[in-house]
């Protein structure tokens, strides 16, 4: 269930957020702002419609919350399609493909995670293996790998064609000073769009990822009908990144927090941004101080923008989202921007997340700090 926030909570709660934040652009809390609870509820970002959709059916035919979060988000791990997120995930500046992920399980207070894991289409199953089978909460490289190899999981090319591409767009175009690309003699001089002569539908988005590396990411976060709560993040991390980098997802307190009595939250975007506030973390002990999950998110907002003094400018060449729920259902989210930067068609894409309240299941848009970043 979600209530409208009337017209002078909305002023107030403007106010307020442009008064904190510094801010030069109009603000706004969206209408769906503040969300009345209801059990059980799954919350994920855009990316987790599937997701929600999944763990939904396993909820309510009375699975575990951990494992209808983590059969939700393998779902999108082992699609090819999105490129943030498991197998197809953008690789690395060598071209290797570095999964993170994170497990987090409310009634039993118990973690476990993975990074810079390297051939494995799922990371939140390895990270949920390290929480049960081993006595320690953080797995990262060769060791994960193994781990997981001895738990039966097959090593497998995780670099998709398309991804292949993606990454060599970047690698050639990053500079004319090193011999990548077409030479000095070549007819086509230093383009690189001869690389898509067989997937021209891929260039403009090799071109939009090589302008901006994504981040992407998948959190997924659930409550049942009785109240227990768990949640997962998963990811490919930053695209191109230097290898062994590693960003939120896996950092419990930062790409995801569980407590059972209060709420769960994550986090997708620049991860980078995130781990200097321990995003998760801070959201939950909000809620526990009695803010609701999208005042807790906007908060959250409120901390990175502060870490670059509220510089739009600045805070416009990234993005993150912050997701949240309490142990009574109620859920939020929050972006620091409403609306993406314009796209092909000139049109700006609206922030969202995922919610299935029980009833529907279907994309909300989140609350945010700012409207829209002006330019890059
Ligand atoms: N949030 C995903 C990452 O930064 O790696």
């Amino acid at each position: 269930m979600k209530t409208k926030i009337n017209r002078r909570e909305f002023v107030r709660n403007s106010a307020l957020l442009g008064v904190a934040a510094g801010l030069t652009q109009a603000t706004a809390l969206t209408p769906l702002a503040q969300n009345k609870g209801s059990r059980p509820l799954v919350v994920s970002s855009a990316n987790g419609l599937r997701a929600t959709q999944q763990a939904m059916e396993m909820i309510r035919a009375g699975a575990d919350t951990l494992d209808a979060v983590v059969a939700g988000v393998n779902i999108v791990e082992e699609d090819p399609k999105d490129m943030s997120v498991g197998y197809g995930g953008l690789p690395n500046e060598e071209g290797d493909v570095e999964l993170d992920a994170s497990v987090m399980h409310g009634p039993t207070k118990r973690a476990g995670a993975v990074a810079s894991l390297r051939h494995i289409k799922t990371p939140s199953k390895v990270a949920k293996l390290v929480m049960e089978r081993t006595d320690h909460l953080l797995l990262v490289g060769e060791g994960a790998l193994r781990f997981a190899m001895a738990h039966g999981f097959k090593k497998e090319e995780l670099l998709t064609e398309e991804a292949r591409l993606v990454w060599l767009h970047w690698k050639e175009s990053m500079s004319d000073r090193d011999a990548w690309g077409p030479g000095l003699a070549s007819p086509e001089g230093s383009s690189t769009s001869s690389l898509f002569k067989a997937r021209p539908d891929l260039l403009a988005l090799a071109e939009r990822f090589r302008a901006q590396p994504p981040t992407g990411t998948i959190n997924c976060l659930a409550v049942n009908e009785r109240g227990d709560m768990s949640g997962t993040t998963t990811t490919s991390g930053l695209a191109f990144k230097i290898p062994g980098r590693v960003g939120d997802s896996p950092i419990i307190g930062a790409g995801l927090f569980v407590d059972n009595e209060v709420g769960a939250a994550g986090s997708t975007g620049r991860g980078e941004e995130n781990l200097k506030i321990c995003g998760a973390h801070t959201i939950v002990e909000m809620m526990r101080q009695g803010m609701s999950p999208t005042d807790a998110c906007l908060e959250a907002c409120k901390r990175v923008a502060g870490s670059y003094n509220h510089n739009q400018a600045k805070l416009a060449k990234f993005s993150i989202n912050f997701y949240a729920l309490n142990k009574d259902g109620g859920y939020g989210g929050a972006a620091l921007f409403g609306y993406s930067l314009p796209e092909k068609d000139g049109n700006r894409r609206r922030s969202q997340f995922a919610v299935h309240d029980g009833k529907e299941n279907k994309l909300h848009e989140l609350a945010y700090l700012y409207e829209a970043p002006d330019k890059m």
